[in-house]
């Protein structure tokens, strides 16, 4: 598996296709990779790419309008999806196009989204918990070569049940960290491991072919499915950070493209 020789190191590498398939402690001590292509991960990394200072991850739609309320005005940015759909009164949607430098600058961002910022509560529990899309692919694979802790790979999923565009990305890191060492997968890693090579040189349209893409191309939001199919168009690494709870940029700056394919 690794090209390693002798000198190949082991690492245990799980992938949880749903958030609740993690179970409890699994993560302690761990680095978790938080996945929710379609596409709050997804916008995460535009997001703080464009210039917002932080993204506070909320499970409640009235949570989140609390937080923003007690948020100075003009500085912070409430948005979040149910269904697909912007939330009634939220300043945006989930889509990560709508994350503009304009709308991003120096605000934090508060969003609310069906399965992946419940993901990204549910990695708090990691020693370190990073955030991955394909479009910061390569920077997330250099910051994990760069850390020795065992891997845990937590997909958001799509309305209760595994997404195909999540299993993906979890595949395209395992093909590149099994050249780098010796990994111990759960069956989950290797059926995402499969999925990679089966679909991932034939990207974006196995992110319209999944549930989650069909649903936002029925939403008109086909730009978005484009959009989280770039890949390595940012290099940082966002990163969960605590007290309070938010996500802001970890690291930034790729070395060379890790891209497999
Ligand atoms: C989610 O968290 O479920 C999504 O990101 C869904 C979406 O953007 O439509």
């Amino acid at each position: 598996m690794a090209d390693g020789g002798d000198t190949a190191r082991e690492r245990l590498l799980h992938v949880h296709f749903l958030p609740h398939l993690a179970p409890a402690g699994a993560l302690q001590g761990a680095t978790a990779i938080v996945i929710d292509v379609l596409r709050a991960t997804t916008t995460i990394v535009h997001a703080l790419a464009a210039g917002c200072a932080a993204v506070r991850p909320v499970g409640e739609i009235d949570e989140a309008r609390k937080l923003a309320d007690g948020m100075r005005a003009g500085r912070v940015i409430l948005a979040g999806e149910r269904g697909g759909k912007k939330i009634a009164g939220f300043d945006h949607g989930n889509s990560p196009l709508e994350f503009t430098p304009d709308a991003c600058r120096d605000r934090t961002l508060v969003l609310t989204t069906t399965n992946g910022t419940r993901a990204l509560l549910r990695a708090a529990e990691a020693e370190r918990a990073l955030v991955a899309g394909f479009v910061n692919y390569s920077a997330v694979c250099e910051q994990l070569l760069a850390d020795a802790r065992p891997l845990h790979i937590l997909c958001a999923g799509s309305e209760g049940e595994p997404s195909l565009e999540d299993a993906l990305l979890a595949g395209a890191f395992i093909e590149h960290l099994c050249d780098h060492y010796e990994l111990q997968l759960n069956d989950s890693a290797r059926l995402a491991w499969d999925c990679f090579e089966n679909q991932g040189l034939v990207l974006l349209s196995a992110l319209e072919l999944g549930r989650g893409g069909r649903t936002l191309k029925e939403l008109g939001y086909d730009a978005d499915i484009a959009a989280a199919a770039e890949v390595d168009e940012f290099t940082i690494v966002p990163e969960l950070k605590r007290d309070p709870l938010r996500v802001e940029i970890g690291a930034a700056g790729v070395v060379r493209s890790r891209w497999p394919r």
